[in-house]
This record gives structure tokens, sequence and C-alpha cells, in this order.
């Protein structure tokens, strides 16, 4: 049965009981969305029931037991690295990524490998995908030779009867793929807007909960548009992870940023091979594109994202602008961070690039959140700008204040080990990483202002 729904801004919280495209209360525009009612049929059901299906007690939390999570692998290392050391049992899990990322091969493989049990022995899995037809599923499983037999296929896009379906199936493990092709009947708004989204996620994750199946829930990420990204999930499961990388390469990252089970920012990394996803177990050199000659503007950079060194190459590209606003472009870091550095340049450095355009990109598709890339993105930008490249067994790494001081990033000495072991044999970094024993092979300059970086390159 439908449930009585209203419509509610999202800016102010005002209720509607029917859909316009400006808020009469605050006048804001295209804020509402479409929610059940309360008092609707919805409350009569078991919506508000806690998540754990038990009735809860109070308790001392010294009384309580506490227990390692039951796991187990996915049959991708680097996806069980990410999640913390595999798959815990009951656990939802949102992966996001662009169209086309390989989030649906990501999931059949895991899915056909975990539940390839000797005859019947094994978990149960249940692959509901709204985006394919089983003929298409099906031909994917052969063509990446995956042990597909055991594995239970439905091609439904309605959340009640996906349901239902998961009640007589009793999977162990259940994968949606994607949760903007799902709706509820509950509302009448279109497939793939947020009150969909958002509903339908919420009856599978209470399913999940309820009967203790693991859920892998795909959401695509958009620009802003029409579809709902997966960010309003992201309070509704366990674990949150991005499949990102650059669609025409060969490398995908996965990235947790959300994690009930492990650690966040952990990095898993995949090879797209026509035979299917390949974990890299040993990624921390692939992001480089090894010039032949020195190139300016190029620099290499050693990050620690998760728990492993990455040597990545960062590029930047200074040019002068003729617009009336120059640009300041990145792809693979963040743009805010860009037009601080560039601040920091001007004020404690001297140097001043704004008649330029700036573009910075990282290469290979990866994405740099840690600040140590500061350093990096100022001294591929100043290279360009000179037009002079860097030595090419120079690695760069440091987080650049305000006051144009060079402050130290985590485990320093471990990314020098590590550019050291790639035949790197110079590094500047800050003053506080530069390591108490020599590295062997690996000529230290400590820098602790602004000033001597431009001094020494
Ligand atoms: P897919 O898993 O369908 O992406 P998503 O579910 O995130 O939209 O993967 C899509 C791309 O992956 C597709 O463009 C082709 C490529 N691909 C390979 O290169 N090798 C393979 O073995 C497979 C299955 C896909
Ligand atoms: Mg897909």
């Amino acid at each position: 049965m439908r449930a009585r729904t209203q419509f509610t801004c999202s800016a102010c919280g005002a209720v509607h009981p029917k859909w316009s495209g400006q808020c009469a209360d605050c006048g804001a525009w295209n804020t509402l969305e479409e929610t059940v009612a309360q008092g609707g049929t919805a409350e009569a059901s078991p919506r508000f029931a806690g998540y754990s299906g038990e009735a809860a007690t109070v308790r001392r939390l010294g009384d309580v037991v506490v227990q390692a999570e039951p796991r187990s692998s996915t049959g991708l290392s680097e996806l069980d690295r990410v999640l913390g050391g595999g798959l815990v049992h009951g656990s939802v899990v949102l992966i996001g990524g662009d169209p086309g990322i390989g989030k649906s091969t990501l999931l059949l493989q895991s899915l056909a490998v975990m539940t390839a049990g000797d005859s019947g022995s094994g978990p149960r899995g249940l692959y509901v995908t709204g985006e394919e037809s089983p003929q298409q599923v099906s031909l994917r499983a052969r063509r990446l030779d995956l042990p597909y037999e055991d594995l239970s296929l439905l091609t439904e896009t309605c959340a009640e009867r996906i349901i239902r379906h998961a009640q007589q199936a009793e999977p162990d493990i259940m994968v949606v793929d994607s949760i903007q092709t799902l709706y509820t009947e509950q509302l009448q708004s279109a497939p793939g807007s947020v009150a969909q989204v958002r509903e339908s996620a919420a009856q599978l994750v209470r399913f999940a909960k309820q009967t203790g199946t693991a859920l892998f829930i795909v959401g695509h990420v958009t620009k802003e548009g029409q579809l709902a990204g997966p960010r309003v999930l992201e309070h509704m499961v366990d674990t949150v992870l991005y499949f990102e990388g650059d669609p025409g390469g060969r490398y995908r990252v996965l990235r947790a940023v959300k994690n009930r089970f492990g650690a966040v920012n952990e990095l898993g990394v995949f090879a797209m091979l026509d035979t299917g996803l390949r974990p890299v177990s040993n990624p921390s050199a692939i992001f480089l594109s090894r010039h032949e000659e020195p190139v300016a503007g190029s620099v290499v950079m050693v990050t620690r994202e998760g728990t492993r060194p990455l040597l990545v190459e960062v590029q930047a590209l200074v040019a002068e602008s003729h617009a009336a606003q120059p640009r300041r472009i990145t792809v693979g870091l963040e743009q805010n961070r860009l037009t601080m550095l560039l601040a920091v340049l001007h004020r404690h450095g001297g140097i001043a690039l704004f008649d330029q355009d700036v573009f910075i990109n990282v290469v290979g598709g990866v994405r740099v959140t840690e600040t140590a890339a500061d350093l990096p993105m100022l001294a591929a930008a100043l290279s360009s700008f000179r037009d002079r490249p860097l030595p090419q067994d120079l690695v760069v790494f440091g987080e650049v204040g305000l006051a144009g001081e060079i402050r130290p990033v985590p485990n320093g000495e471990e990314r020098l080990r590590e550019a050291a072991k790639h035949g790197y044999t110079r590094a500047i970094v800050p003053a506080a990483n530069a390591p108490r024993k020599a590295i062997k092979g690996m000529e230290v300059t400590a820098v602790s202002r602004l000033a001597q970086v431009l001094d020494v390159l």
C-alpha cells in the first residue's frame, strides 16, 4: 500500500501537502522533497524498530561482551584490506563511483568467489541488478571465468519486491546494483530522486540488519544533477567505499571514507584487465609516468594514504593567463589548497602568479587528500613557471603553513625509505621529518621555511 506522503523543504524544514518549485515558507527554490508523512502507514509498519531488530535494554558498558566481529575474505585481497581485513558479517557497505569505473565488475567478481562453496555449503549470494539483463550479467561472469554456478541473480528495481525475494532466498551476502535504479512503492517521485534513493536504501538496510545479511549497495556518484548521489546514504551504512581512477587508465583505487570496522582513507589498488579487476598488492610505484628526459613541472611525491606509502607524480602547467580571472585548476588535489599555496608563495616567497593560469594534475587518476602534497604542488608549479626541470631522482613532500613555515607530515622516515627503495636518491622534506639516522643512498635536504625551499629548488 502506498503511504501518505508530504513535501518537506530541505532548507527550512517546512512541510507542504503539495510539491511546488518554491518553498512558500522560506522562499528557497527546488528544495521540496517527497517524504513519508508522519502517521501514514509507514509509522505503523516496523520502520521505526531499531536497526538491530532486537528490543534494546539499558546495560552497564562494563557488562557488554566484546567479540571480534566475524569476517570473511571477499576473494579480492585489496578489497579485504580496504574493508579492514575482510567483510564483517552482516555489515552494510556502500560503494560509490563514476559510471563505468568498475563497480559492477568488482562486486560480481567478489560475490562469485565468496559464494563458490563446495556445492551449497558455502555462503549464499544474491546479486540484484536494476541495470543489466540476466544475459549481460551471465556473459560477464563467463567472460571473467568466474565460478558463477551457485550465484543467484535477480533483476528487479522495486525495493519491496527485492526484499520479498531476499526473504525467501535468505542470502548471506547480497549486492544491490545500483541504488539509483530502485524505487519504493511508498513514494511517487521518480527512481533516482533523493527521496527514492534514501527510502529504498533505508528499507534495504533495515532488512539487512534485521536478518544479518551482509549488503553491498552500489551508488553512482553524479555531478550536480538529476540523480541523487550516494552522499545522502553515508550515515545509514557501516562502511563507505569510493572507487576512483581515470576510466581510460589501467589502475583503479578503492578508498574507505567511512568504516565502522576499520581505518578510513585506506586504499586498495586494482588493475582493470580484460579478465576483470586484479588486486595490485605492491602498488607503490605504479602511478609514475617515468619520463625519458627530465620535464619541467613534474615532481614525484611520496603520499601515504591509508597504511602504505605510494609514489605519485604531481604535474603542473603554469601559463600566461588571458582571462580576467586567472584559472586555478586541480585534478586529484584540492583546488582551495592550491589557491592558498599560491598566496603563500606570493606573500612569503615574493613570487606572484596572479597573471598566470595554474593547472595541477596527479598522474594516473589518483586523488591525494593529505597536506603532504603542499610542497610538491608548489615545487611543480615553480618548476613549470621557471621552465626548469627538477632532478629526476628527487622526491618531495611536506605541508606548507600560512606563515610560510614547512610543517612535518606523519611517517616521514617510512616515506623516505620507500622512495629509496625505488631508486630515488634526493629528497626535500620538512626539517622535523629528517631521519635521525641517515638512509643509505638518500641525500635529504631538510627545510623549515619557504625561503629555504626557493633557495634549493
Ligand atoms: P562496470 O563494472 O560495468 O562499471 P560500473 O558498474 O562502475 O558502471 O565496468 C565498466 C568498464 O570496465 C567497462 O567500460 C569495460 C571495463 N572492463 C574491462 O576493462 N575489463 C573487464 O573484464 C570488464 C568486465 C570490464
Ligand atoms: Mg554497473
